[in-house]
């Protein structure tokens, strides 16, 4: 469900026709629909509710930082899982609390753990036994205890593409599930941490609850037996990874992702975190792009588009799907031709979708990726010294851009000749 329809046959974010976003700000850029954003934590937040969770539901910024998205969730309540300093500079920019904010990730840097322990987050979630001494060391030189989760691989496999797959012991996440007790009684004596949770993610664009249900009865063992060693496990962290439709998946509802979290913990008296990416923010976003050139193979026909590989890398990352619908409502019963859309980047990777059945295109016209608003213009680079793209957020009939396209000035004013190159 979005908010981004036809209307007199022209593609509209919410109440703005995109052909007036594109006349005003150029081609390509992302833009994301507000409404949509809060139709969809608010789904998501009253599943948990109506399960008769005690739930915080914190974004996970990875999926988009831009500070509007980031701001107008926060709005709504959320929280925020963050990777990065960078991450948790911009939560906290956009207005998230600092008690409301966990943060994650395998390389937690000591600056970026000094940096979260002043803040005074609510949780640093511990992927190692050397973060662990050394968060420990860095909050009590702070003369603080810092209240941790060890992230815990369950080894339990995600079923999704292997590159976004975390839960299973090959992976680089956490610490090994039989090893858990252990590093537990290890934090318990070391002066700066506090264990109070227990963290598990175990992918991202999961499209089967069974999974999750196999991680959280993981969680569920290893909570019975800290307690019976008399650990106060007062939080369960039970990551993102609840997938979205992209190409007519059928992801479990947030209501039947709530009921799982309800049977399986629901009776364990826990607060509960959850760090929801994607379902969030990737209906509520659209790559908006113009044909450069239709081109003619002798054996297919080719939409050279001003977006590429570098905008939404994706599709060529991870083979991913995007739907792609021209802005001009193509008429009822209008022939379709299959098109190869591809970007200007000098790779052959650099290929959005091939043979998609689409309506004729001429050079102009504008397209639109669907569901881009998830890791979208969160992976984008620069590759072939391409402006980042900007970010537009609607509200209703009106619209504002949320991040600027860099000039070339500004992109170039990075860079300096050493002085023997002068
Ligand atoms: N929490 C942790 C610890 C994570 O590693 C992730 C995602 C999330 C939460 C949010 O997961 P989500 O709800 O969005 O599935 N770039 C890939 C996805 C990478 C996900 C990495 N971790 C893609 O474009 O599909």
């Amino acid at each position: 469900m979005n908010h981004f329809d036809y209307v007199n046959g022209t593609l509209h974010a919410e109440g703005v026709p995109v052909t007036d976003i594109a006349a005003r700000v150029g081609t390509p850029f992302y833009c994301y629909s507000t409404a949509t954003l809060v139709r969809h934590y608010t789904v998501f937040a009253e599943a948990l509710a109506k399960a008769g969770l005690d739930a915080t539901v914190c974004f996970a910024l990875k999926a988009n930082s831009n500070v509007a998205v980031v701001r107008t969730l926060a709005d709504l309540g959320a929280g925020a899982d963050v990777v990065s300093e960078g991450e948790l500079r911009q939560a906290l920019k956009a207005g998230v609390p600092a008690d409301r904010i966990v943060f994650s990730g395998v390389g937690k840097t000591r600056r970026e753990l000094e940096f979260a322990v002043a803040k005074g987050i609510m949780q640093i979630n511990v992927e190692s036994e050397p973060e662990l001494e050394l968060l420990s060391q860095v909050a009590a030189e702070r003369g603080v205890k810092m209240p941790i989760a060890l992230r815990v691989n369950p080894d339990v496999d995600a079923g999704t593409h292997a590159k976004i797959t975390t839960g299973k012991k090959e992976n680089k996440f956490g610490i090994e599930w039989t090893r858990a007790h252990e590093v537990y009684r290890k934090a318990r004596a070391l002066p700066g941490v506090e264990p109070v949770a227990i963290a598990c993610h175990i992918g991202s664009q999961l499209t089967e609850i069974e999974p999750f249900s196999a991680a959280f009865r993981r969680v569920r063992d290893l909570v019975a037996m800290l307690r019976a060693d008399g650990f106060d496990i007062r939080h369960l962290d039970l990551g993102g990874g609840l997938g979205v439709p992209y190409d007519g998946e059928t992801p479990p509802s947030p209501d039947v992702y709530a009921q799982a979290i309800k049977a399986e913990l629901g009776d364990l008296g826990c607060r509960v975190v959850l760090e929801p990416g994607r379902v969030l923010v990737g209906n509520a976003g659209i790559l908006v792009s113009r044909v450069v050139y239709m081109k003619e193979g002798s054996t297919r026909t080719f939409a050279i588009v001003d977006a590429a590989m570098n905008d939404l890398v994706r599709p060529a990352m991870y083979e991913a799907f995007h739907g792609i619908d021209p802005v001009t409502q193509p008429a009822a019963g209008a022939p379709r031709q299959p098109v190869d859309v591809v970007g200007p980047v000098c790779e052959t990777g650099d290929t959005f979708a091939k043979q998609c059945p689409l309506p004729p295109l001429a050079a102009g016209d504008l397209v639109v990726f669907r569901t881009a608003g998830a890791y979208g213009a969160a992976m984008s680079s620069t590759y072939n010294s391409r402006p980042l793209v900007p970010e537009v957020l609607v509200d209703g009939d009106r619209f504002a851009v949320v991040r600027a396209r860099p000039s070339f000035e500004e992109m170039a004013a990075l860079e300096s000749l050493p002085d023997w190159l002068e």
